[in-house]
């Protein structure tokens, strides 16, 4: 996510410490403990500025979120803005994730959202992408049974690249569309930022659901 460096981030972001859960890893196992209440876990994993994130806590106020972003001035955005919906739902990550089975217990998670992934073209690069096998077989270990992972790209590439990282792992397909503003699932769907600039473009919004 492009955003220009913002001059002092990192005292910035000591501001907003109470919604910043520092050594995540040791949370492992026991999320519940940091959030009032009981309802299911999410991660979104790349939540950019947090238009998502701060979305789904409002419509299901009674789960709790989690959003990870490595970017600290894009973090920033999100922190600022989650400030002034006083989201107490919601909690974050300064950093980027590498192996998230670190930080959660098998089954510890409701869901994992990957929204507009950076799509590393490079072939050389593929390990890196989000839904690289190696990082959907840690998904689907840490969530539920009932839990899933949802993925949504305007990258047709990236796209193609993820189904046949499911199939290969033989793993199900709970719902899929190739144009996600044109299907039923539209009336659910929570845009994020890059999404908003995507399909205002008329770009089509890939989703795949899947456990
Ligand atoms: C293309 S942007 C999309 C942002 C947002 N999800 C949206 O749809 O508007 C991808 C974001 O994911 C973040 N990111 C990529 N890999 C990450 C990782 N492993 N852990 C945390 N953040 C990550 C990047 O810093 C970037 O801000």
């Amino acid at each position: 996510m492009r955003q220009r460096k913002i001059k002092n981030v990192d005292e910035k972001l000591a501001k907003f410490e109470y919604m910043i859960v520092s050594e995540p890893s040791r949370h492992k196992g026991k999320w519940h403990e940091i959030f009032d209440g009981e309802g299911e876990l999410f991660l979104e994993i790349g939540c950019g500025k947090g238009r998502f994130i701060r979305g789904m806590s409002k419509k299901f106020p009674s789960d709790r979120f989690l959003a990870v972003e490595g970017q600290s001035s894009v973090l920033l955005r999100a922190l600022e803005r989650s400030e002034n919906e006083e989201l107490s739902n919601v909690k974050f990550i300064a950093s980027y994730i590498s192996d998230i089975t670190d930080t959660f217990e098998e089954g510890e998670l409701g869901g994992i959202y990957l929204n507009f992934s950076d799509p590393w073209p490079k072939e050389r690069h593929a390990k890196r992408r989000l839904t690289h096998r190696s990082k959907l077989k840690q998904y689907v270990k840490l969530i539920s049974p009932k839990g899933f992972v949802q993925f949504k790209t305007d990258n047709d590439s990236l796209f193609q690249f993820t189904l046949d990282e499911i199939e290969a792992l033989g793993l199900e397909i709970i719902q899929m569309t190739g144009d996600l503003h044109n299907s039923p699932l539209a009336d659910d769907n929570i845009m994020t930022e890059y999404e908003e600039k995507f399909s205002s473009k008329g770009k089509n919004i890939n989703y795949v659901k899947f456990r």
